[in-house]
């Protein structure tokens, strides 16, 4: 098969390596020109996976994988064209459909008669029939459903083993007719690994909603987890060990509480569900609690350690979550923006972003080489750097607040530092 990925960021370059690695033809669109000439040098623009660094060389060499920066000469002469450009989202979580538009009405201007098209990016539901839909009608001449197919299938997976969850989560695909539907398991059964499990489901609405429904179902139960911690705080009971004596039920699964929500999706895509949607009433209240973890975090360091003003306080890891150089919508913004309300002067360390990059997102960096006295030490992400901190490496430091219950307590105590995770004590 003739396949084009459109967009080859963290996700799509993965699959345009699965797709040619299972004996296609792939042609790689994306509108960055460094990503491109990387993969016709024969070399992966992404460090994420080293399948990837192993494999895009020789899929290169063997012409069955080649990348273009034009979307419109990419998809010409595909059968099947799969998007997977991002849907941005500002501070308020509006989306901003700019890009996957602009990559849509390229897309149209492509295709061929026959054509399947398949998105993958999250999306709110009735996007991929009632924005899409239209949009490739008119740029193609095309009918939807007799000659132009049109379908949506929820990328799951998580980057850094996109290959290992392609494998592991069943492909759920909803089409906007029947036959699209049917156009689209083929497509799947046909480029992922012999036995993955295809799920065709009732419609592209129905595809959309459940990606919705499985990314706000962890942001509820995180959230759910959060006022455990906050009650058993109060009541000076460790919420973990409640979490794991619940969870020794097998209906019971609970998540584990933290300082906040980071990343692209959990704090994203209930939005997507909700905005339009009165009748949810719960995914409001989840985001809410979830978004005021940073804020009741830094009330509990005042009331262990007194006024914040003009005390340094030390945040550990600025990712949104451990072990990944990323920081979309990380937690740590909201707990810098919390402690310099508070006065505190706020210093910030992270091993996978350089000096500069912390000073632009507005933190000052700390040198866990050659550290400054820091009132307040607090762990936003469990990065494996963090994992045998030594006390002594923190001088000065009176309270540690580990907002990933990640750390063991002992340590701290033994060098006479008081440790508070959330909602235990240590
Ligand atoms: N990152 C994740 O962990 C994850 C997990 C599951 C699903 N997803 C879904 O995958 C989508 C993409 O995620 P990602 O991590 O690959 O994003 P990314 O930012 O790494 O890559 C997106 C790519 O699209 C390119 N692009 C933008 N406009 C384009 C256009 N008009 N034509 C061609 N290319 C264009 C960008 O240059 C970029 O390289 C997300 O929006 C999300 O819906 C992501």
């Amino acid at each position: 098969m003739k396949i084009a990925v459109v967009g080859l960021g963290h996700i799509g370059l993965p699959l345009a390596v699965q797709y040619a690695g299972r004996g296609h033809e792939v042609v790689g669109c994306d509108t960055a020109a460094w990503i491109v000439d990387a993969i016709n040098r024969g070399e992966s623009p992404h460090d994420d996976e080293q399948a990837l660094i192993d494999r895009v060389p020789q899929l290169v060499a063997d012409g069955r994988l080649r990348a273009t920066t034009d979307d419109v000469e990419g998809v010409r002469g595909a059968e099947a064209v799969v998007v997977i450009v991002p849907v941005v989202v500002d501070s308020q979580r509006q989306i901003d459909f700019g890009p996957i538009d602009a990559a849509t009405r390229d897309i149209a201007a492509g295709l061929q008669p026959g054509t399947l098209v398949i998105y993958e990016t999250t999306l709110p539901v009735g996007t991929t029939r009632d924005r899409f839909g239209p949009m490739l009608e008119a740029g193609s001449g095309l009918t939807l459903d007799r000659d132009l197919f049109l379908a949506f299938s929820p990328e799951r997976v998580l980057v850094g083993r996109v290959f290992r969850d392609l494998r592991r989560y069943p492909k759920i695909v909803g089409g906007t007719s029947a036959k699209s539907t049917r156009r689209a398991t083929d497509f799947y059964r046909a480029v992922l690994e012999e036995g993955t499990e295809v799920r065709a489901v009732a419609s592209a609405e129905t595809a959309e909603m459940t990606k919705l429904a499985e990314t706000t179902y962890r942001d509820l139960n995180i959230a759910y987890a959060n006022e455990l911690a906050r009650y058993a705080a109060r009541r000076g009971i460790d919420v973990l060990e409640v979490i794991e004596s619940a969870n020794s039920q097998p209906y019971s699964h609970i998540h584990q509480p933290g300082v906040g929500v980071g990343g692209h999706c959990i704090p994203v895509y209930p939005h997507f569900l909700f905005n339009d949607a009165p009748e949810l009433r719960l995914p409001p209240i989840a985001r809410e609690i979830n978004e005021e973890m940073a804020g009741w975090t830094v009330d509990r360091i005042e009331e262990a350690v007194g006024s914040l003003v003009d005390q340094p306080v030390l945040i550990l890891g600025i990712a949104y979550r451990g072990d990944v150089r990323e920081d979309a919508f990380s937690t740590a913004f909201r707990l810098r923006d919390e402690l310099a309300a508070a006065g505190a002067r706020v210093y910030a360390h992270d091993p996978y972003f350089d000096d500069e990059h912390l000073r632009r997102l507005g933190f000052e960096p700390y040198d866990l080489d050659a550290p400054q006295p820091v009132k307040v030490a607090i762990l936003q992400a469990a990065h494996e750097r963090y994992r045998g901190l030594d006390p002594a490496a923190l001088p000065g430091v009176k309270l540690f607040l580990d907002g990933r219950n990640a750390l063991e307590s002992e340590p701290f105590a033994a060098a006479g530092i008081r440790y508070l995770g959330v909602g235990h004590g240590g």
